[in-house]
């Protein structure tokens, strides 16, 4: 049955992917009325502020297209059920972390957040209602989804039909308006052609019709958790090799240089750091394993495991190279924390690295200074488990406490190091000179990125340790 084109559409969720993927799409698309609806109204009046400085999601490119497109056809609004009765197409965007207790915690996707949702558009949807998930989400999802819509057919008398799609979103966090407006592929997966013609009918505004790849439901599920699972596999991989160039003499970018020209291995996703973080990577391989093990694949399950292993492992190896090269004891140090959020251009925070070197240090009671140019005290107060930024109420002899300093080389003012975490900008043109002249004597540049000059640290009379760099070790 052709239906007529999707005009209305409403998107559950204004987060990280929510937020930037409706406001793309309402700028290529000014015939389309977008109203991104959540729950949680601080939010949305954060999304709504005038001061586009203050939007909750910090994304380069961004706050140029919100200017354009709000209040013209993109809209933020706590009106969940009247925006849900209206929507032609619906898209999923709530969170999905993993379970932290009861059945699969630790391994297994909470999906609360979706059944809630979808017990809305099942109670207040009117007419037919294309229904897309675009949070990542475990196989066959789309499965209980739609049981759930079902349920609710011809209740109250109101005609109610639902088309599933599957349409998982490939940003990433920090070139996320890029990577919607040049996305390498579109994936729609789902059962019903109309529905799958109406979504690429939207895509088709901007994006090749080439790249525009159609599967069945539970392909695209999957493909989507696969295609990160590769990705932070590339990372472990090359994580693992730095701790062995450390070792030999080598240089992990050189390394991964001389690995990355091979054009079947290819350049990106190769530069080893600290370990990745962000909210998809890691929930991802877990939503494989906990796959795998339930269709008793071990050997699957064994092998993706590791990656998470690895990543785990990369975390453990920095601090205690850290702790070892302060002679072992960095109770009442001061040491500065260049970046917080997982990766350089996003105030995200999710799986961070930096939040389990920084409480591993402050578990052995240093006193820390955390930099970031994106995140704010707040942020990292509820990500150290609410242990309050406070120097001054530190009892001298016991757990470590931090303080948040904007000023970079305020923060290097007496400190006995400092270890970058982050790769911002704004790190890699530090003046090593300056901040030697601020800091104790000895003290540590520990650069887990691997993105400032190795001389320029040491002839500012510092000491240095860099990620994978034999020379340094
Ligand atoms: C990822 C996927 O890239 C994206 O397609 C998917 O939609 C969501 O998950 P994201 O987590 O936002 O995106 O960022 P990404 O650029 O993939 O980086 C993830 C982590 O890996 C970061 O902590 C980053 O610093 C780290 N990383 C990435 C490395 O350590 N080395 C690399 O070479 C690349
Ligand atoms: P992501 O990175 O996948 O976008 P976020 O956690 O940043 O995830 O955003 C998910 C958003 O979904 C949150 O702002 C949360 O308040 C919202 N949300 C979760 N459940 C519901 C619901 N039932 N109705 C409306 N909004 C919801």
């Amino acid at each position: 049955m052709n239906r007529n084109p999707i005009k209305n559409i409403c998107c559950i969720g204004a987060g990280y992917v929510g937020g930037p993927t409706m406001a793309v799409i309402a700028d290529k698309c000014p015939d389309l009325n977008i109203y991104v609806v959540d729950k949680n109204q601080s939010r949305i009046k954060a999304w709504n502020n005038n001061d586009l400085e203050k939007l909750p999601v910090y994304e380069p490119g961004l706050k140029e297209i919100i200017e354009r497109v709000r209040f013209k056809n993109l809209f933020f609004t706590s009106d969940i059920i009247q925006n849900i009765r209206k929507a032609d197409a619906i898209f999923i965007s709530v969170n999905t972390p993993i379970k932290t207790s009861g059945l699969g915690a630790g391994k297994a996707s909470n999906l609360r957040w979706v059944e809630a949702c979808t017990k809305e558009i099942a109670e207040y949807a009117e007419g037919h209602t294309i229904v897309i998930e675009k949070s990542t989400l475990p196989v066959r999802t789309a499965e209980i989804i739609k049981k759930i819509l079902n349920s609710k057919l011809n209740k109250n008398n109101i005609r109610k039909t639902f088309s599933i799609l599957s349409n998982p979103e490939f940003l990433a966090e920090g070139t996320a308006i890029y990577d919607l407006e040049y996305p390498d592929r579109v994936l729609i997966g789902g059962e019903e052609e109309d529905a799958i013609n109406q979504l690429k009918a939207i895509y088709e505004k901007w994006v090749d019709s080439k790249k525009i790849l159609t599967t069945n439901l539970w392909s695209s599920e999957l493909s989507k958790l696969v295609a990160n699972a590769f990705l932070a596999q590339r990372i472990s991989s090359i994580n693992s090799i730095s701790a062995l160039c450390e070792k030999t003499g080598a240089d992990i970018n050189e390394v991964s240089r001389a690995v990355g020209f091979d054009s079947r291995i290819g350049a990106k996703f190769l530069k080893a750091g600290p370990g990745f973080g962000g909210s998809c990577f890691k929930k991802d391989i877990l939503n494989l394993v906990y796959l795998s093990r339930y269709f008793g694949l071990k050997e699957t399950a064994d092998f993706w495991e590791q990656v998470i292993s690895i990543n785990k492992w990369q975390k453990e190896r920095i601090y205690s190279i850290i702790v070892n090269k302060l002679f072992g004891n960095i109770t009442n140090k001061k040491i500065l924390i260049l970046g917080f959020s997982f990766k350089a251009n996003t105030n995200d925070i999710r799986e961070s690295p930096a939040i389990e070197i920084a409480q591993y240090l402050l578990s052995e009671g240093a006193n820390l200074f955390i930099n970031d140019p994106k995140v704010d005290a707040e942020q990292i107060e509820t990500s150290l488990n609410g242990i309050k930024g406070d120097l001054q109420k530190k009892d001298q002899n016991e757990y470590g406490n931090w303080s948040f300093e904007k000023d970079i080389y305020k923060a290097f003012r007496s400190a006995d190091a400092a270890i970058i975490i982050t790769e911002w900008e704004v790190y890699k043109t530090i003046n090593w000179q300056k901040a030697s002249n601020l800091m104790n004597s000895p003290a540590w540049i520990f650069d887990t990125r691997s993105i400032v000059n190795a001389e320029d640290v040491k002839s500012a009379g510092l000491e240095f340790w860099s990620v994978g760099n034999g020379n340094y070790i």
